[in-house]
């Protein structure tokens, strides 16, 4: 068998039952692609079938407000993706509700990318054109020994051109997400379990005994810690005053969360909130803390109890009371979901 034939074999004697795989339905392999750019697979599953189950169609997204969108993404992160999901449906459905069927017209989308437009042409579509995920780099820079750092343009060239020789044009679907479960379960970052990969043969990265040495490391930006104080704020019949965060803030714009300040410790906390939002502000020992990474941060966060003496709300309409029962359906940030929506109801 050649290296196509041999992958295809493994993906089926090996392949995941995922729910995204038990269709080739155009949307839901377009609103799975966008999940698993940034979300590991066990993550996005629960959030897929909700997700679809609500929008079933690109005209069901286009048709609901962007945040009720949000509300069902809180928690995944990288809110940008579905902030063009709904723009690309919205254009699919303006222009009747049919997805285009190739990976050139689907770039031309607003929000798709040529990733997510060469896996779902290939996927639900069958178009034999090569998608390369962070999996996928991996598998062929070792099956080449490429030392070469894969974020290069040319690199990525090279990548691409090799990815494209293992796509079967039969089962293009199949061939890239072949190659991207052999990334995330044979051809691991640390430990690629050669032995069991039906790529070895013709491999050179396998070759030189040291697989795991392709593609060299990337240097990585150190996290930046940060400490945050959120204070929850308790009016008339358990509410919670919460706060939106501005359409202009780089991470998680838009979405709902206990008003938060960067802050060490109590008493710097309570005047951070004051020249923030005005008032005297009077905050509790911790009530909870949680560590969360987002985009290059580290933050730990603690919330606390408050009394708030406030002249008058300022914000406008960005800033409200809101019961546990209506908080649950608002587009939180995660942090927010993790402090205040018990498991089961979000
Ligand atoms: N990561 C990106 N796309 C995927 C898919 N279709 N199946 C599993 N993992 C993936």
């Amino acid at each position: 068998m050649d290296a196509r034939a041999e992958l295809l074999a493994w993906y089926d004697a090996h392949r995941r039952d995922l729910p995204w795989r038990r269709t080739r339905e155009p949307w839901a392999v377009w609103v799975s692609e966008v999940m698993l750019q940034q979300t590991r697979v066990q993550t996005a599953i629960p959030y897929f079938e909700r997700f679809l189950a609500r929008f079933p169609s690109p005209s069901a997204l286009a048709a609901a407000p962007l945040d009720e969108a949000l509300a069902l993404w809180s928690g995944l992160g990288y809110y940008r993706r579905v902030r063009q999901l709904h723009a690309g449906a919205r254009a699919v459905a303006a222009a009747g509700g049919r997805m285009p069927t190739t990976a050139a017209e689907l770039e031309r989308l607003p929000g798709i990318g040529p990733y997510t437009a060469a896996a779902v042409a290939s996927i639900a579509f069958g178009e034999a054109v090569p998608v390369l995920d962070g999996n996928v780099a991996r598998v062929v820079a070792r099956r080449l020994a490429l030392a070469q750092d894969p974020a290069r343009r040319e690199t990525r060239r090279r990548l691409l051109a090799a990815a494209g020789e293992l796509v079967d044009p039969r089962r293009a679907g199949d061939s890239n997400q072949a190659l991207m479960e052999l990334g995330a379960r044979v051809c691991t970052p640390r430990a690629p379990r050669c032995a069991a990969c039906p790529l070895a043969a013709g491999c050179r990265g396998a070759e030189s005994g040291a697989a795991e040495a392709y593609p060299p490391p990337r240097a990585r930006r150190a996290p930046r810690r940060v400490r945050q104080v959120a204070a929850l704020v308790e009016g008339a019949g358990g509410r919670l005053w919460l706060v939106r965060r501005a359409e202009s803030e780089a991470v998680m714009p838009g979405l709902w969360e206990p008003p938060t300040v960067e802050a060490a410790g109590r008493r710097a906390a309570e005047a951070a909130f004051a020249a923030r939002f005005g008032g005297d502000w009077r905050l509790s020992a911790p009530v909870a803390r949680l560590r969360h990474g987002i985009t290059f941060r580290e933050i730990e966060l603690e919330a606390r109890a408050a009394r708030w003496q406030a002249a008058a709300v300022a914000e406008g309409d960005a800033a409200g009371w809101f019961t546990r029962a209506e908080l649950a359906a608002l587009p939180l940030t995660g942090a927010a979901r993790k402090l205040l929506v018990p498991p089961e109801a979000s």
